[in-house]
């Protein structure tokens, strides 16, 4: 499998704060890769060194075949990218932002009529050409920002929390619209702080602290970090147990949830551990499951195996 990105011990450095930590990895072609991280984890420096819009302080990076740091040019010949804040020009009507970009991109007059077209469709913007950018709701203005940044049918795009502050149903559209780049062979690389929109990714890497922290694909990962002794213990008094729970040195994390407490307990035999807390307590009737984690119980688990919960 060809590879679309490479990334070797990347590093930047604002003065003396590093904001990623001498990060390595590979991002096959064609894939849906997330970056996941809480804020400041170090996602979008990661994705602006990538694109070329930021030097690295150490490290070396492939982008499309191409060596970013001494072929920039190349590297932006086939990427698309889509920034966090926003990129389009709130003063500008739908029609002007797509001409824009298109000239930006140098695409031909036939080009650019065909590309317009398709922007207009996928982000379902008929009949609202002439309006301001201003005007739209996020949802739609987040569409035709991702339908500028590929005008030139780039082979890498990058979307820097192209979901953020949008509603359920309009994310899913949006996920919709990544399919159909991914489909048409685009590699996809995406940044978000939503654990549930890892499951819509092919391979998922998760950042803390400007360091990778887990990277694989959603089932991999869950088969990597399935005996994490994470336990639901059913109980007539969930409330009761919770307190007499939390008490515990060994249990990191309790949670309740309906009839279940949900729980993280760090001991060496923690079902027993468990059954004897709840004997000596006189919980009479409990049932304890071992259970599967999620992938947000193995980001909490990583991103407190590295101390810190965020630098912001
Ligand atoms: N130009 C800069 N100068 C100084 N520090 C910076 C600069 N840009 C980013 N940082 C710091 O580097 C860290 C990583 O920032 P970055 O924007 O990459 O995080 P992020 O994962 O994208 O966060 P968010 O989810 O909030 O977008 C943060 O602590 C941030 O404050
Ligand atoms: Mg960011």
């Amino acid at each position: 499998m060809a590879l679309a990105i490479k990334a070797d011990n990347l590093t930047k450095k604002f003065g003396s704060f590093t904001a990623v930590d001498s990060i390595s990895f590979e991002i096959e072609e064609g894939k849906i890769v997330g970056f996941i991280g809480a804020n400041g984890a170090g996602k979008s420096t990661t994705i602006k060194m990538l694109c070329g819009l930021t030097k690295p302080t150490s490290g070396l990076m492939q982008v499309a075949g191409f060596d970013v740091a001494a072929h920039p040019e190349k590297v932006r010949e086939n990427i698309g990218y889509m920034s966090q804040k926003f990129s389009l020009y709130s003063d500008l009507t739908v029609r002007e932002n797509i001409e824009f970009y298109g000239g930006v991109y140098g695409l031909s007059k036939s080009e650019l009529k065909d590309r317009f077209t398709w922007v207009v469709e996928v982000a379902d913007l008929r009949g609202r050409e002439n309006l301001l950018t201003s005007d739209l709701p996020l949802g739609w203005r987040q569409r035709l920002a991702l339908g500028c940044a590929v005008l030139h049918r780039p082979r890498i795009v990058f979307l820097d929390e192209p979901t953020s502050g949008v509603d359920p149903v309009v994310r899913d559209k949006f996920w919709q619209l990544i399919g159909q780049l991914s489909a048409e062979g685009a590699t996809i690389i995406v940044t978000t702080h939503h654990l549930e929109e890892a499951e819509f990714c092919e391979n998922i890497i998760m950042m803390h602290l400007g360091q990778i922290v887990v990277n694989g694909s959603p089932e991999g990962i869950r088969r990597q970090f399935s005996d994490l002794p994470l336990f639901e213990i059913e109980t007539a008094q969930p409330l009761r147990l919770f307190n007499i729970l939390e008490r515990e040195p060994w249990i990191s994390d309790a949670a309740i949830y309906g009839n279940n407490v949900h729980v993280y307990a760090e001991t060496n035999a923690p079902d027993e551990a468990l059954e004897a807390v709840l004997k000596r307590n006189s919980i009479a009737e409990f049932k304890i499951v071992k259970a599967s984690p999620t992938l947000e119980d193995i980001f909490v688990k990583q991103t407190r195996a590295q101390g810190g919960k965020s630098r912001d």
